[in-house]
């Protein structure tokens, strides 16, 4: 795989993106906002693992920022990116009506523009290359009703599968992971409290990553971290769409 260009590098699926990768021996491209959260990663990555890695501070609701950004992915100096991992993404912890409008672009942008315009440059270079892959993040929340985030990780579901299908026999491959929830930032940013969550819900960032990983490896198109999730997935699947939104009004976190 080369190297590695992560985004939402800073912490939580991010973070462990960047360890597991660097301990496999992949440089690396940090992408996130917080510079000196990178800065400081890049270090600890460098000394550990003796990778290259390279720090791109970005915005990915900022449209100039993601071109920097696509723009590392077209170049092919000083290597050529040979997996991209589009991770970033956040809750907005409200309600669609009690949001606003421009919380919800930023979300869009991060979660689904980014992701577009950044996959539609690795697979240029990947192509011409006839190398590469792209593992994309998206959510057991794809299955469910859950206001437009579920709405944008349905779309980052989607959108994977039909560039996997696209890239067949490109030597490019395209995955999506649709975890469930796992112990990272998310819910403290986000403002939502999953403290009566029971124990066993609770995935591990290594364990997800490590899955994730393995999926893009074997050249896996969708893949669902965890046994208990692949059967919340399959049980949520066979349940008739009133009931999915049912659940969505009874919600605890609601
Ligand atoms: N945790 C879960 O239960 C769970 C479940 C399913 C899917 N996911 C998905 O997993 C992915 C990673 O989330 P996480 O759980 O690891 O959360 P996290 O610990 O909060 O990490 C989110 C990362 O995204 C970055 N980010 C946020 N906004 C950004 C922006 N505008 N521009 C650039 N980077 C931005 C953050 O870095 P900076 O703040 O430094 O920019 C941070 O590195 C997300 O796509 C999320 O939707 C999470």
């Amino acid at each position: 795989m080369g190297t590695a260009l992560i985004t939402g590098a800073t912490s939580g699926l991010g973070l462990e993106f960047a360890w597991q990768l660097a301990t496999a021996r992949h440089n690396l491209v940090l992408v996130a906002r917080d510079a000196p959260r990178l800065e400081a990663l890049a270090g600890q990555l460098r000394a550990a693992a003796g990778v290259e890695v390279e720090v791109l501070p970005a915005d990915l609701a900022d449209r100039e920022q993601v071109e920097a950004v696509a723009e590392r992915l077209r170049r092919i100096e000083p290597h050529p990116v040979g997996l991209l991992v589009n991770n970033a993404g956040f809750g907005l912890g409200t309600a669609f009506r009690d949001s606003e409008i421009a919380d919800q672009e930023r979300g869009l942008d991060v979660m689904v523009r980014a992701v577009l315009v950044l996959s539609h440059a690795a697979v240029g270079q990947m192509t011409a290359r006839g190398h590469g892959a792209i593992l994309n993040v998206s959510s057991i929340a794809a299955l469910t009703a859950g206001g437009t985030y579920s709405a944008h990780k349905a779309w980052v579901r989607t959108f994977t599968e039909g560039l996997a299908a696209e890239l067949k026999d490109t030597g490019v491959s395209a995955t999506v992971i649709t975890p469930g929830l796992v112990r990272t930032e998310f819910h403290d940013r986000a403002g939502i409290d999953f403290d009566s969550t029971p124990e066993a819900l609770w995935l591990r960032p290594e364990r997800v990553v490590s899955e994730a990983l393995a999926a893009v490896r074997r050249g896996a198109v969708i893949h669902t971290p965890s046994k208990r999730y692949r059967v919340v997935a399959g049980t949520v699947r066979t349940l008739p769409r009133s009931a999915v939104r049912a659940f969505e009004r009874v919600r605890p976190d609601r």
